[in-house]
C-alpha cells in the first residue's frame, strides 16, 4: 500500500480527530499542514480516510476513556466498511504511553507525540514497510513557528495563534508538563505575521494560546531558563507577553485578541495595562485559581495563595472595570477538608467568575500529586462539585442579567444553531449572544442590545 502519494497521483485522505484543551485543536492544523506537502487532504468521512488520527487528551481519567471508546469507534469502522485505514495516536496520550500504546491497543498503527509532528511523512512511510511506528521525543526548541497551519472546522472568523508550548510550572496535580515537555516561547516575528495573515484573510479574533501565556519571553532562541546568561544586547531586545500582546493589538483595531491560559502567578500589571489601553484587546481573563484555600494552594504548588490572587483580581478591577473573569476549580484535592471547600465556595463569592469550568480531582500517574492519598471520598468530591457548579451557574446568571438593556459590541460568528434566521457573536467579555440577522454578514461587528438571558446565553437586536 503507497500511503505517500507521489505528484500528480490521486490525493490521499486524513481524518483527524482533537480532543481536550484549545492547544490540540491548534495542533491538529500543524499536522494537516505538514501532511498536506505530502499531499494529504482532509476529509470528514472516516469510512473513505486512508489515515485516521486521533489527537489525545491526558489531562483527566475520563478524557482518555473518552479516547479509548473513540479508537472502539475506529476499530468497528475498519471491521464494517473500511479494511485499510491505518489509525495513529497524537498528543499527549501518546507521550504518556508510549510503546504501551502499540502493544495495548492493536489497531493503533502510528503513535506520535506532540514535538515531533515534522516526522510524520517518515513515520509514514516507515508504516508502509508494515512496521509499527514511533516517535515521543520531547524538544526544548520545537515551536513549529514556520508552519502554517491548515485552518480546520473554521468559521472564518476566529482563529488560534500558539506562542507557546509545554510548561515548567509542575504543578503537583497536572501531567502537562510530562506530555508537552519545557516550555519554549515562539519567534513574535513569526506570530505576528501568522496573525497579519489571518487578519488579511479575514479573521477577525486571535486567540493566543499557550499552557501559561504571561510566561511567554522571546529573547532570540533558547530555552527560558538561559535568558540570564543572554547578552545585553539579546536582553534588551527580548519580548515578553506584555509586549507582544501589544504588538498584536497593533496589527487593526478592527483584529479582536484574547489569550488563554494564564497562570495567576505569571500576570504582570503590564499585561492588566495593556487590555485596558487597547479596545481590541478584549475585556476577559480566564483565571484558573484551582483553589481558594491557600493550604491546597500549597499542596498544588500553584505558585500563589488566596491573598496574592485576590490582589490580582482588585487589581484587574480597578484597573479594568468592566472586565469578565472565569476560572477553573478542582473540587476534593488531596486532603482537601471541608473547609478548604467552604474557602474555595466563599472565593468564588468574593470574584463573581463570569463564567466557570470545575472538575473533580482525578489522579495522574506519576505526577507529584500521585505520591499523595487520592483519600476525598467519591461522593464528597462529587458534593462539593455540585456545590461550585451551583454556585457558578448563580453567579453566571447575576453576571449575564447585568447586560440586559445594555448595548454591547458584537464580532458575528455564524449562523445560530437553534434558528436559521439568527446570528451568534460574543461580547469584548466571552459572552454569546443571539439575535436577527437584518442584513449583515459572519465577520462583521453590530452594535447589539441585550434584552433576555440564561446563564449561557444574551439574547438581543441589532440597533
Ligand atoms: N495551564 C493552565 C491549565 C491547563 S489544564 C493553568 O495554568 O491553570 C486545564 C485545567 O484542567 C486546569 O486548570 C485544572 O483545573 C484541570 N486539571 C488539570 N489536571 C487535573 C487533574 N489531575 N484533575 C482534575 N482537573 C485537572
Ligand atoms: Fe498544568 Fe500548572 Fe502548567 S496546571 S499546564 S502545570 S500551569
Amino acid at each position: 500500500m503507497h500511503l505517500l502519494p507521489n505528484k500528480g497521483q490521486i490525493k490521499r485522505k486524513l481524518y483527524i480527530e482533537s480532543y481536550g484543551c484549545q492547544m490540540n485543536f491548534s495542533d491538529s492544523e500543524i499536522v494537516a499542514s505538514i501532511l498536506s506537502k505530502e499531499g494529504y487532504i482532509t476529509t470528514k468521512d472516516i469510512t473513505s480516510a486512508d489515515l485516521v488520527f486521533v489527537n489525545t487528551c491526558s489531562i483527566r481519567e475520563k478524557a482518555e476513556q473518552t479516547v479509548r471508546k473513540r479508537l472502539e469507534f475506529y476499530n468497528s469502522i475498519k471491521k464494517s466498511s473500511n479494511p485499510r485505514m491505518l489509525v495513529g495516536v497524537l498528543g499527549c496520550m501518546a507521550e504518556r504511553l508510549k510503546e504501551k500504546f502499540l502493544e495495548e491497543e492493536k489497531l493503533v498503527n502510528i503513535v506520535v507525540g506532540p514535538d515531533a509532528y515534522r516526522d510524520l511523512p517518515n513515520i509514514i512511510k516507515e508504516v508502509e514497510d508494515q512496521k509499527k511506528s514511533i516517535n515521543v521525543l520531547l524538544s526544548l526548541e520545537e515551536t513549529y513557528a514556520d508552519i502554517n497551519p491548515i485552518r480546520l472546522n473554521t468559521n472564518g472568523v476566529t482563529a488560534f495563534v500558539s506562542i507557546t508550548r509545554g510548561c515548567d510550572n509542575m504543578c503537583t496535580f497536572c501531567v502537562v508538563p510530562y506530555t508537552r515537555g519545557r516550555e519554549r516561547s515562539r519567534d513574535p516575528e513569526s506570530i505576528i505575521k501568522e496573525c497579519t495573515g489571518l487578519f488579511n484573510s479575514g479573521y477577525r479574533e486571535i486567540t493566543l494560546l499557550g499552557q501559561n501565556v504571561d510566561s511567554y519571553l522571546w529573547y532570540g532562541g533558547g530555552p527560558k531558563k538561559n535568558f540570564k546568561k543572554a547578552s545585553i544586547e539579546a536582553r534588551k531586545k527580548s519580548v515578553n507577553f506584555a509586549d507582544l500582546l501589544e504588538k498584536v493589538a497593533q496589527i487593526s483595531s478592527e483584529l479582536r485578541v484574547r489569550f488563554s491560559t494564564s497562570n495567576p502567578q505569571d500576570m504582570t500589571i503590564d499585561v492588566i495595562k495593556k487590555i485596558a489601553k487597547y479596545e481590541n484587546i478584549c475585556n476577559y481573563i480566564h483565571l484558573p485559581v484551582q483553589s481558594g484555600s491557600t493550604r491546597i494552594l500549597k499542596l498544588m504548588r500553584r505558585g500563589y495563595d488566596r491573598k496574592r490572587y485576590i490582589q490580582l483580581i482588585d487589581n484587574i478591577k480597578k484597573l479594568i472595570p468592566d472586565c469578565a473573569i472565569s476560572m477553573d476549580i478542582i473540587a476534593g484535592f488531596c486532603s482537601e477538608t471541608e473547609k478548604d471547600h467552604k474557602d474555595t465556595l466563599s472565593l468564588m463569592d468574593y470574584v463573581k467568575y463570569d463564567f466557570g469550568y470545575m472538575f473533580k480531582y482525578s489522579e495522574r500517574p506519576n505526577t507529584p500529586a500521585a505520591r499523595m492519598e487520592d483519600d476525598v471520598d467519591e461522593t464528597i468530591k462529587q458534593r462539593r462539585l455540585v456545590e461550585i457548579i451551583e454556585k457558578q451557574t448563580k453567579h453566571s446568571l447575576i453576571n449575564m442579567k447585568d447586560k440586559i438593556g445594555k448595548t454591547l459590541k458584537v464580532l458575528i460568528e455564524g449562523i445560530s444553531k437553534k434558528s436559521n434566521d439568527e446570528f451568534y457573536g460574543r461580547t469584548t467579555h466571552n459572552a454569546t449572544v443571539v439575535f436577527k440577522k437584518n442584513n449583515y454578514n459572519i465577520g462583521e461587528y453590530v452594535m447589539v442590545k441585550i434584552i433576555d438571558c440564561t446563564s449561557a446565553t444574551l439574547k438581543g437586536k441589532i440597533v
